[in-house]
């Protein structure tokens, strides 16, 4: 199973390569459970995160978390991208859905907030909607509680995030997570963006997991009308 739009025609020669990008999942949830292995939190929370916009970081994290819970785990997905929350809109859900904001604002219970989307295996913590205040409703000591709640009930918590060097809430959330991944999108990503998403998170004393290299051309594609997109994972 993987998510959104990695594919942009039916051509039926794309069938190989959503068997590629499965596979390239598969590799990026086996090298991160290498890079977990000497961890000893019981629920492995991972943030995704990435220096800029757009450089991959809900497609990672969704088709990572969709790797895992392929493999029986029981998985959460928490979509703390408040600004431009994605997670709702890649698994077909309404973009009002209920969700984190709402449950941290008081409007309803972790219960309430927490959803399966029809077809899944893994729940949702959508981000709910989107608040005026989105740095102060996350650096909130019920951030702290619920994470130590969802943490007794999954192996694993994917979380979502803004870029890195853009706001300032993804940096507190490293403080709650087993490890950190970082997206870095191949020719789109700035070298000294990366460098000092990298230094923040060194500051902030983050387990730095790896990262993904997102879009990773193949130069043998060339020979094809459309482009291969692969996702490669390394330490
Ligand atoms: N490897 C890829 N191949 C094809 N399309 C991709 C790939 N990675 C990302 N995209 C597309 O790029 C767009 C941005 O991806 P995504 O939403 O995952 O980025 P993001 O880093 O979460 O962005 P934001 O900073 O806005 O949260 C989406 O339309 C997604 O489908
Ligand atoms: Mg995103």
């Amino acid at each position: 199973m993987f998510f959104k739009n990695l594919l942009s025609t039916d051509d039926p020669r794309q069938i190989k390569d959503i068997t590629r990008i499965s596979e390239s999942f598969k590799n990026i949830r086996a090298n991160m459970m290498f890079a977990l292995a000497g961890t000893k939190d019981e629920c492995k929370i991972i943030l995704f995160t990435s220096a800029e916009q757009g450089d991959g970081k809900s497609t990672t994290c969704i088709n990572v978390a969709a790797a895992y819970a392929d493999s029986n785990a029981r998985v959460l997905i928490i979509d703390a991208d408040l600004r431009r929350p994605k997670i709702a809109r890649y698994t077909n859900t309404d973009r009002k859905a209920t969700g984190l904001s709402d449950y941290l604002g008081g409007f309803c219970t972790l219960e309430e907030a927490i959803v399966r989307p029809e077809g899944l295996n893994f729940d949702c913590l959508f981000s709910g909607r989107v608040p005026p205040n989105p740095s102060e409703l996350l650096m909130i000591d019920k951030v702290e509680s619920m994470m130590k709640e969802l943490s007794e009930k999954y192996d694993y918590i994917f979380i979502d995030t803004p870029p890195i060097g853009i706001v300032s809430e993804t940096i507190y959330l490293t403080q709650f997570v087993t490890g950190v991944v970082v997206v870095v999108k191949k020719d789109s990503s700035h070298f000294k963006a990366v460098q000092e998403s990298i230094s923040l998170l060194e500051f902030a004393k983050a387990n730095i997991l790896g990262f993904v290299f997102n879009d990773a051309f193949d130069a043998k594609s060339k020979k094809y009308y459309y482009k291969r997109r692969r996702y490669y994972y390394y330490e």
